[in-house]
C-alpha cells in the first residue's frame, strides 16, 4: 500500500514522535522518563487517560526550537516513507513554550523551516493548531491566539483534541470564533469518546471536519446531516482499534459511514502509539472490507477537498 498517493488530514506531531527521538532528547537532556517504554521500546500505557500521560512525558522533552524541526523533519521523512504527498500536522502550542506567542513564534520559525525543506522534496503539510480541551477553555484562548496571529502560509487550522469527557465544547466557542474571524479551517475532535451530541456541539462551532467522528454512526439523522452537508471526517482505525473504543477492524464503521455517503478519510493520529503507519492502516482497511485502489482514490480526493491548504497545493494534489 506504500506505493498508493495519500493525503494525510490528523495527525499529531507530537504523537507521531518515534520512541527513538524522545529517548535520544531524553538522554541528550538527562531527563528520567519514568517507565513510559515497554521492553522493545515501544511506548507504553494501558487505557486513554494513561496514553495521555506517557503523551505528555514523551513531550517533555521537546523543550526548544531545534526539538521540533527535529521531530518534524523525522515525521514528514516517514509520511514521504508512507506514500503520503499531504499531510496536515496537529501541533501544540501548549507543548512549545506553554502557548506563549513569543515562544510560538520561535518554534513556527524552526519548525516552518524544515517543513518547506520536505515540500520541496516532495511532500506538502500545513499546521493545524490544537488547543488540549482537559486543559480548559482559558487555556484554549492562548492556542487560538497563536493560531490567528501566526496564520500564514504554513498555520491554516485551528483545532482541539485530548480528553472529550472534559468540559463541553460549546465552552470553547470564543477560541473557534477566534480562529474563524483570522480565516483559518476548523476541526474539533468529537464522536471519538462521546457519541453523537458532542458531534453536534462541535458542528455548531462552525468546524468543516471531524476528528474521528465515528460515532455518529449510534444516530442515522445525524449521519444523513453530516452526508448532505460534506463534512469530513479524520478517521484513524488503528487508533480506535488500539484504544478500544472499537473491538475490531471488521466492526470499525468507517464502511458504513462511507455506505452512507459520509467523506471518510484515513489518518494514523499518533502512529507509533498505535503500533500502526499509514500503509498499514490502509492494508488493514483493504483486508477488513475488500477496499482496493478506487475506494482509496475517493477517499483522497475528500481529504484535498477538506485540506486546509490553499486551492494552487489542492490543484497539485489532486
Ligand atoms: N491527542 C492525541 N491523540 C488523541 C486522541 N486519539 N484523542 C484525543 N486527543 C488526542
Ligand atoms: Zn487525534
Amino acid at each position: 500500500m506504500k506505493s498508493v498517493k495519500k493525503v494525510e488530514l490528523h495527525l499529531h506531531v507530537e504523537g507521531a514522535a518515534p520512541p527513538g527521538l524522545i529517548r535520544a532528547l531524553a538522554a541528550e537532556k538527562h531527563q528520567d522518563l519514568g517507565g513510559i517504554f515497554d521492553e522493545r521500546g515501544g511506548y507504553s500505557y494501558k487505557g486513554f487517560k494513561d496514553f495521555l500521560r506517557v503523551y505528555e512525558a514523551a513531550c517533555s522533552v521537546l523543550t526548544t526550537p531545534r526539538d521540533y524541526a527535529r521531530l518534524v523533519s523525522d515525521v514528514l521523512a516517514e509520511c514521504a516513507e508512507q506514500g503520503a504527498i499531504h499531510v496536515e500536522l496537529f501541533v501544540s502550542p501548549e507543548f512549545c513554550g506553554g502557548a506563549d506567542l513569543s515562544a510560538w513564534r520561535d518554534y513556527l520559525a524552526a519548525m516552518e523551516e524544515v517543513a518547506g525543506v520536505a515540500e520541496r522534496q516532495g511532500i506538502s503539510s500545513r499546521a493545524v493548531l490544537t488547543a488540549i480541551r482537559h486543559l480548559g477553555p482559558d487555556r484554549a484562548r492562548k492556542t487560538a491566539l497563536c493560531a490567528a496571529e501566526t496564520m500564514g502560509p504554513w498555520v491554516a487550522g485551528f483545532g482541539i483534541g485530548g480528553g472529550e469527557d472534559a468540559g463541553e465544547l460549546p465552552d470553547f466557542a470564543w477560541s473557534f470564533d477566534c480562529a474563524r474571524e483570522a480565516g483559518l479551517g476548523l476541526t474539533a475532535h468529537a464522536g471519538e469518546w462521546r457519541g453523537p451530541e458532542s458531534i453536534r456541539d462541535a458542528l455548531a462551532l462552525g468546524v468543516t471536519r471531524i476528528g474521528h467522528g465515528i460515532r455518529a454512526v449510534e444516530d442515522p439523522q445525524l449521519v444523513r446531516d453530516l452526508a448532505e452537508r460534506g463534512i469530513t471526517l479524520e478517521i484513524c482505525p488503528g487508533s480506535n482499534v488500539a484504544l478500544g473504543i472499537v473491538p475490531s477492524w471488521s466492526a470499525h464503521p468507517i464502511a458504513r459511514l462511507a455506505d452512507a455517503g459520509v467523506r471518510v478519510t484515513v489518518s494514523t493520529d499518533d502512529p507509533p502509539f498505535f503500533r500502526t503507519s499509514l500503509s498499514h492502516e490502509y492494508q488493514r482497511l483493504a483486508d477488513a472490507f475488500g477496499w482496493a485502489e478506487a475506494e482509496f482514490r475517493q477517499m483522497n480526493l475528500w481529504a484535498v477537498d477538506a485540506a486546509f491548504c490553499d486551492e494552487t497545493t489542492k490543484t497539485r494534489l489532486r
